[in-house]
């Protein structure tokens, strides 16, 4: 592994963390500096790309790169790690083959148009995850959920709630779970069927029970297939941006010469519209309309009055494809966002924004039980310019009014997406941890960085790992504790 340096310090760059984990591990988290919380008790899930080549072969894009989940977990004051890759198609016959065998997002096979026309992108089951209705899932929004057994991370299989998720319908990674009722909602990109002008976009809406059941779906229209990657979730309503990041012509995608990513841009005469869906009845009850712009991830949303407040991180372009399908650059750095409030007025159709920070910000969280209501505190990634910000190197907690705390790694080490784990005896909001996890590019090794959720300050405890963790996106934390921790 060539190491590539950043900045008058020459503090390696991120790219180090970018290359193949192909072991998959088991093992208690013995190497501890400070001491693990003995209130913090349950499983952080992690998921992302465990590998980003085949061979000496990397795909086209950090999307396509191998679904592999992490699951660190908490009892007893003790902590345990494990890997393991979802066993898709595309994994094990990649992983025989040893080359690309599978179109992706980014990615074209090798052979030019007769061997990518009209194959569609495998599922690499590479996102996030979610616990809910008994169901351990791997999540990628081109395709269907995966089930994992929490136990071990051995693959299920693929899911589809029996045959609810219909042979045409995906399932993004960004469904959330609405915590007076348990549900969980989601929604995938889909088709309505067809018009005079061709294919006619919607947005499939998924919810499910407690129980695991799919009992209701919905398709909202919509004139363009735009990326929607998220969507924001109040108490009684789902809140879609849908922006001006948008898929062009599909015509050559189909026909082979080029890839998804390649046609997919942001188009600055297209204004963003906001749909806002009634959670029960899954009827759209107001649309917005405001400047052009995309919002990739959200945070949290709640409801005062005739308003339904909105944080998301809000983009003006898409450059960051360019850095998404070339990753091994190391010319190029991972950005992120800025972080905005949007306030939505149910009576009046108005619709205003402000920016809360200057940083540049990205994945959103926050305390999952206040979700949907008035909360005080967001967690973000955060790349700031210390001299080495080719990657996340910041956490910022930022209060409802504005008020930001930001924690800088040294240069040369990398985060990723803060999660909020609360404590076994948390009695308010900010009774917990932050846990992230974090590159050290100078031993090519990771750790995972606990601090106090109330103050970023006083880091509690530091976790090492005996190799690295690519980086991953996102996250999930569940109280339930699935192995015996040791
Ligand atoms: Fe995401």
């Amino acid at each position: 592994m060539s190491v590539q340096t950043q900045g008058a310090n020459e503090a390696p760059t991120c790219h180090g963390g970018l290359e193949n984990l192909e072991q998959e591990y088991s093992y208690a988290l013995t190497e501890v500096e400070g001491e693990i919380p003995s209130n913090l008790k349950g499983t952080f899930f992690r998921n992302g790309p465990g590998r980003q080549k085949i061979g000496d072969q990397p795909f086209g894009h950090w999307f396509d790169g191998d679904g592999m989940l992490c699951a660190f977990t908490f009892d007893n004051g003790k902590a345990h790690f494990k890997n393991r890759y979802v066993r898709t198609p595309k994994y094990i016959e990649e992983t025989a083959a040893q080359e690309v065998l599978y179109r992706g997002f980014g990615t074209q096979l090798p052979g030019g148009l007769m061997a990518n026309f009209l194959k569609m992108p495998a599922n690499p089951a590479n996102t996030s995850s979610v616990f809910h209705g008994g169901h351990l899932l791997a999540l990628n929004e081109g395709g269907k959920p995966w089930k994992l057994d929490p136990t071990n991370l051995e693959t299920v299989g693929e899911f589809t709630y029996d045959g609810q998720l219909e042979s045409s319908m995906v399932f993004s990674a960004h469904g959330k779970i609405h915590p007076r009722t348990g549900d969980y909602i989601n929604f995938g990109a889909g088709m309505s069927g067809f018009g005079i002008t061709g294919p006619k976009p919607c947005l499939n809406m998924y919810r499910i029970n407690p129980e695991g059941k799919l009992f209701k779906k919905t398709q909202v229209p919509l004139q363009s297939f735009p990326f929607c990657h998220d969507f924001a979730m109040t108490d009684r309503h789902a809140i879609f941006f849908v922006g001006s990041i948008v898929f062009g012509n599909m015509l050559p995608f189909l026909l082979g010469s080029k890839s998804i990513s390649d046609q997919i841009k942001f188009d600055p005469t297209i204004p963003l519209k906001v749909i806002v869906v009634d959670l029960d009845s899954f009827e759209i009850v107001k649309t917005f309309e405001s400047d052009p712009g995309a919002i990739i991830h959200f945070g949290n949303a709640f409801e005062e009055g005739n308003e339904i407040i909105i944080d998301g991180m809000f983009a003006d372009n898409f450059e960051a494809n360019d850095t998404l399908s070339n990753v091994f650059n190391p010319d190029n750095r991972f950005g992120g966002g800025k972080y905005y409030r949007y306030r939505l007025n149910m009576i009046t159709g108005s619709m205003s924004s402000e920016q809360l920070t200057e940083v540049e910000s990205e994945f959103p969280t926050f305390n999952n039980d206040f979700l949907g209501k008035r909360n005080e505190v967001n967690y973000t990634a955060c790349s700031v310019d210390n001299g080495a910000n080719s990657f996340f190197n910041a956490i910022q907690r930022i209060t409802f009014d504005g008020d930001a705390q930001l924690i800088t790694l040294p240069p040369g080490y990398y985060g990723s997406e803060p999660m909020f784990a609360p404590a076994t005896d948390a009695t308010s909001e900010g009774d917990g941890y932050v846990l992230e996890v974090v590159y050290n590019a100078y031993d090519h090794m990771s750790e995972l960085q606990i601090y106090p959720a109330n103050d970023l300050n006083n880091q509690v405890c530091n976790l090492k790992l005996k190799h690295h963790v690519p980086h991953q996106f996102h996250g999930f934390f569940s109280c339930d504790v699935f192995c015996d921790v040791g």
